[in-house]
Order: C-alpha cells, then structure tokens, then sequence
C-alpha cells in the first residue's frame, strides 16, 4: 500500500492536504500517511513536490493549529508550500449540499479564489522544479 501511495503522489503535479483537526493536531493516520511517503531515506515522495494545506472543523479556527503542524512536517520533506492564501473553515450543518456544492456564495467564492492560487502557485514551482517523468 505505502509504494501505490508513493506512486501515486509521483504521478501528479501537486499535493493538495485536505484535513480536520484531532486534539489541536492532524489525525493519525494522516501523519502516518506521510511518514510512509516520505521513506526510505533519498525517495522521499514530497521533496520538490508541491503542496498546499486546507481544512475544516467545527470549531471557530476551522482547523488552524492542525494545518500549522501540518506545515511544520511538510517543510522538513521539502515540500514547496503554498504560503497564502490560508484556508481556515468552520464547518456548519448544510454548508456542503448532498451534490458537494457548496452553499454558502461567499464561501464558494473564497474556495475558488484559493484554487485560482494554488493553480498559479503549482504553474510556478513547476516551471523552476520540473516533475521527473
Ligand atoms: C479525536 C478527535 C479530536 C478532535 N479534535 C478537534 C480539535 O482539536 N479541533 C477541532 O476543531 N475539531 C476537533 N475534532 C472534530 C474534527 O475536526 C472533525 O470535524 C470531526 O471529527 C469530523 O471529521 P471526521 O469524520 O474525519 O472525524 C476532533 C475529532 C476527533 C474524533
């Protein structure tokens, strides 16, 4: 399962993170996700690749201290991270209808804004950093 994972972040251009929040943390398994990717020593899945960190919880600070662990690990892959924008949710019952929309516009708007980001900043780090084919 760990070489499929690491396959499949080599076959891509970017990481997106998307994550909740466990006790001010990330969850588990997602560290340990990464811990896996991130082996053996010299194939490291995230060194050059480039990422970015988004997430959502009840809570009012939609998951800001988790994804500011999350950067910490990322950084020491070697991971090119997005800096801004940031992305904080607070998740509230209907926000995301049973089709995935989202409902409330601002929000939606906000998400697209930070897609349109993430676009140019993966356009970027590519042009300087290339994928190994
Ligand atoms: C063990 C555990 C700890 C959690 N700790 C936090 C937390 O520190 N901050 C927060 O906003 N939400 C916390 N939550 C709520 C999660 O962020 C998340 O919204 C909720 O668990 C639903 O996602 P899930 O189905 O992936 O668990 C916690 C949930 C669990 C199960």
């Amino acid at each position: 399962m760990a070489r499929a994972f690491k396959q499949a972040i080599a076959e891509v251009d970017a990481v997106l993170f998307v994550t909740p929040e466990y006790n001010r943390s990330i969850p588990g398994a997602l560290k340990n996700a990464i811990d896996w990717a991130s082996r053996p020593w010299g194939k490291n899945s995230f060194a050059r690749k480039p990422s970015a960190v988004i997430g959502t919880s009840p809570g009012s600070i939609g998951t800001a201290v988790a994804q500011q662990q999350l950067r910490g690990v990322l950084c020491f892959c070697n991971s090119p991270l997005m800096n801004t924008m940031e992305a904080y949710l607070q998740f509230k019952p209907g926000l995301i209808d049973e089709d995935g929309n989202v409902t409330n516009p601002s929000t939606a708007e906000f998400l697209t804004n930070y897609m349109k980001e993430l676009h140019v900043f993966i356009e970027r780090v590519l042009t300087v950093l290339p994928r190994e084919s």
